[in-house]
């Protein structure tokens, strides 16, 4: 990929997706699961540009969505409705009404009253709603506590026992079709165990729901397979696929996979030009263009993301903060980073912002976000424009004059 080109035909801050990297990794998690019906679902919220979402819809991914806005977008990128789901603890009535409406593969239920409400809006309109029911196994995913989300400590999903009862009631409801289970406990995983554990527990309810003669058809698994920023081991795909398959024996169920980060992250790259050096007492600082409004994680999570200059500095490397312009001390891709002396206009090329890069985006500080551009084939193509001031004001301006 030359970095160089890209940031001088488009500017940056900038992010560049490589589309091939993305195929990739579908064929590689879609075949684990050979031998089995599956579906893939993207979950969109990773990378939510129309044309990475239209490039998974052509490789015949299906998507995984938490609002009505990415269930739109995954239409109009081309994703069939059999293939969408709806998840997210705190759905409007109206985006249940439309999800309904748009005969979507099933609602992934979060709660017993978000399940009454999808009953009352299904009966209004006169449809039968496929729903699943999001299972919270309770087991702790060892990641990091704000990406953690299958402890009863989190907001997610319902506990073994209430999630019989909702199985029951939508069996009694003529507007409810039970036909899935999902869970989801947790992102960037790196060890299998959890992931095994809480299958076992699930696949358990499947058994116990057919006892009683509910018959479901998806196993839904969730996201969250981890991937390597730094030098972490993580899961297989082989593996991970092994170990799912393995707790569903007897069972004639549909796996539904939801991935995001291990799609997309490692195909995007966050572009950003060196500004100034400066130092504080003992403390380097590089000030580069982009910010946190950009690519928030390492302010949010402190999270790592592997970073890359490219200069013809030849000097010895130094610890330095990479801070960007915001008005903010949260603001940093990393900190004690080594990095050779940089001059004005050198390219930082910050690794792995392909997954919650530019949609956990913002336009705090009056910053227009960055533009998009897609690689596939050797080909670069601009997939979203850089947003300018007109379009940052443009829901405000005719107020002006009150
Ligand atoms: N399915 C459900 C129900 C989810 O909640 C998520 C992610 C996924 C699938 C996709 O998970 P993945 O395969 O990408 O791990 N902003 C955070 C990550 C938040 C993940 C939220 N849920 C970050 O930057 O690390």
């Amino acid at each position: 990929m030359n970095f160089k080109e890209l940031a001088s035909e488009y500017k940056t801050p900038l992010y560049v997706y490589d589309l091939d990297y993305m195929s990739k990794q579908y064929q590689e998690l879609k075949e684990a699961f050979r031998g089995r019906k599956s579906i893939l679902a993207y979950a969109v919220k990773a990378n939510s540009n129309l044309s990475v979402v239209k490039h998974f819809a052509n490789l015949g991914s299906g998507a995984d969505c938490v609002s009505i806005g990415e269930v739109r977008r995954a239409f109009l990128a081309g994703i069939p409705a059999y293939k969408i789901i709806f998840s997210g603890v705190g759905k409007s009535d109206d985006e249940i009404r439309e999800a309904i409406e748009k005969d979507i593969l099933y609602i992934n239920v979060e709660s017993e009253a978000e399940l009454f409400r999808v009953a009352i809006i299904a009966k209004e309109l006169n449809k039968i709603s496929r729903i699943s029911i999001r299972v919270n196994p309770n087991i702790d995913p060892q990641t990091h506590p704000y990406i953690s989300t299958g402890l009863h400590d989190n907001k997610f999903g319902v506990d073994i026992n209430t999630a019989k009862r909702m199985y029951i009631f939508s069996k009694n409801s003529d507007s409810l079709d039970p036909v899935g289970v999902h869970f989801h406990i947790g992102s960037q995983l790196t060890n299998l165990e959890p992931i095994y554990e809480s299958a076992v527990i699930v696949a358990d309810l499947v058994r116990s729901l057919e006892a009683i003669d509910i018959e479901l058809k998806f196993f839904d698994i969730g996201g969250g397979l981890g991937i390597t920023y730094d030098d972490e081991a993580t899961i297989k795909p082989y593996d991970y696929a092994q170990a799912i398959l393995g707790t569903l024996k007897g069972l004639d169920l549909t796996v539904i996979c939801e991935p995001g980060r291990f799609l997309t992250a490692n195909a995007g790259y966050f572009l950003t030009k060196v500004l100034y050096e400066k130092q504080n007492g003992a403390k380097k600082f590089v000030v580069v263009d982009g910010a946190m409004n950009d690519l928030l994680r390492p302010a949010l999570y402190g999270a790592y993301h592997r970073i890359e200059a490219i200069t013809d500095s030849a000097s010895e490397p130094r610890t330095v903060d990479i801070v960007g312009p915001v008005c903010e001390s949260g603001d940093f891709f990393a900190k004690d980073y080594l990095l050779p002396e940089l001059n004005h206009n050198d390219l930082l090329v910050v690794h792995s912002a392909g997954a919650y890069g530019f949609g956990m985006g913002s336009n705090y500080n009056t910053r227009g976000r960055s533009a998009e551009v897609a690689v596939e084939k050797g080909q670069a193509r601009l997939i979203r424009k850089r947003e300018n001031f007109e379009d940052l004001i443009a829901l405000e301006k005719e107020f002006l004059e009150n």
